[in-house]
């Protein structure tokens, strides 16, 4: 066991040197911890029997080195690429660790397809793992660290690993603006739901920091009006988007309150909303062909106005062509090109 341990360590030291051997910035972070919804989910949900938020089946999966595993893309999703930048490999799912006792020792993905900041949202779905579960589920990886490298080294090793976190879609998705089975518009008003939003979040934020985490990469909710399943004659569904922008408005002044009030740690804030609506509209300078329709499902991967792609459709052949892969998410072609957006504007090498 510890020479396992031991071993480890040396590989990621080894490693270290390597990557700064090639100039690269890496490094920077022992592991990455991943909190999240569908953009960033590499397969938790799918060992739940009751979920249909999953995508562990073909054509989901079919540009992937390990085929389907819940990633909700043909291919590499937005986290992967981020790892791949800050020099680390894909991460385990939180699920698979579990099943399969796989190493967490370069950071866990505790995302959910279909998830919010909120309990409920979601729970249409049949099962998905909320923002306050994912982290419940850190505070056992947390236990599990410690028993594998003992006192100081756990607090130093969780210092500089990354926690990147994407949420908040789905709590207007799938939660305020299905009013048929969610009370939240009937109980509060846009500027009362994006606070009540918003407050939550940063309380779960300093949860993750209290476990000893210090590093944050604070994603903003993506433009939800610009899939093809809410887009109309190549326009984003503005009413939808405005919305969103509402939430990530005070999520950014809870960001600037933590960077002022934690200083012994790091906030950064990415722009992913401003980052996709500029992908959208320059969709053609960056090698995109079709922006308003899905390659795979609705609309117009040919499964109507559900977001999915169902198990054995068809899926386009270009897919590089296309920006989105179903009718809510991008292709890997997209992921790659928002991953390179979000580096470039964003400082979280923190
Ligand atoms: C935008 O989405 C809202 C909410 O789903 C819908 O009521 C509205 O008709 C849509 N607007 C357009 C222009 O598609
Ligand atoms: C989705 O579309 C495919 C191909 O058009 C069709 O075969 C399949 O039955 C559809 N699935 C659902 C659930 O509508
Ligand atoms: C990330 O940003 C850095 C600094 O601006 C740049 O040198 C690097 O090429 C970028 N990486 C990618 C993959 O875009
Ligand atoms: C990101 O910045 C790098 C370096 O400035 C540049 O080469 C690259 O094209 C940029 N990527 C995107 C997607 O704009």
């Amino acid at each position: 066991m510890m020479m396992k341990v031991a071993y480890l360590w040396i590989s990621i030291i080894v490693a270290s040197l390597a990557l700064e051997a090639n100039g690269d910035i890496a490094t920077k972070y022992t592991a990455m911890y991943v909190f999240g919804d569908s953009l960033t989910d590499a397969g938790n949900n799918k060992y739940f029997i009751d979920s249909t938020a999953k995508a562990d089946f073909l054509p989901y999966g079919m540009d992937f080195s390990g085929g389907p595993t819940g990633r909700v893309c043909n291919g590499k999703i937005l986290v992967d690429f981020i790892a791949e930048m800050v020099g680390l490999p894909l991460l385990p799912s939180y699920a698979d660790v579990v099943a399969k006792g796989e190493s967490i020792l370069f950071g866990v993905n505790y995302a959910s397809a279909g998830a919010g900041i909120l309990r409920e949202t979601g729970y249409r779905f049949g099962r998905v793992i909320p923002f306050e579960e994912q982290i419940n589920n850190l505070r056992k990886t947390v236990a599990q660290l410690k028993g594998q490298l003992h006192g100081k080294d756990v607090s130093e090793y969780l210092a500089n690993a990354l926690v990147f976190v994407d949420m908040g879609a789905n709590d207007y998705l799938n939660n305020y603006f299905q009013a048929e089975y969610y009370p939240s518009s009937h109980i509060y008003n846009l500027e009362q739901f994006a606070d009540l939003l918003t407050n939550l979040y940063r309380k779960h934020i300093l949860e993750i920091q209290r476990l000893g985490l210090r590093k944050f990469l604070i994603v903003d909710a993506s433009p939800i009006g610009c899939g093809p399943i809410r887009s109309q004659n190549m326009k984003c569904n503005t009413t939808l988007n405005h919305m969103v922008a509402m939430f990530n408005t005070r999520l950014k002044s809870v960001v600037h309150d933590l960077k002022s009030n934690y200083p012994g740690s790091a906030f950064s804030y990415a722009p992913l909303f401003q980052v996709f609506i500029s992908l959208f509209d320059n969709a053609e300078a960056y090698g995109f062909k079709v922006k308003d329709s899905a390659c795979c499902g609705g609309r117009d991967g040919s499964n109507g106005t559900k977001p999915r792609c169902f198990k054995n459709t068809v899926p386009c052949r270009n897919r590089n062509e296309y920006l989105f892969w179903d009718g809510a998410h991008p292709t890997e072609a997209g992921n790659r090109i928002l991953a390179a957006l979000i580096n470039n504007t964003t400082s979280f090498y923190l």
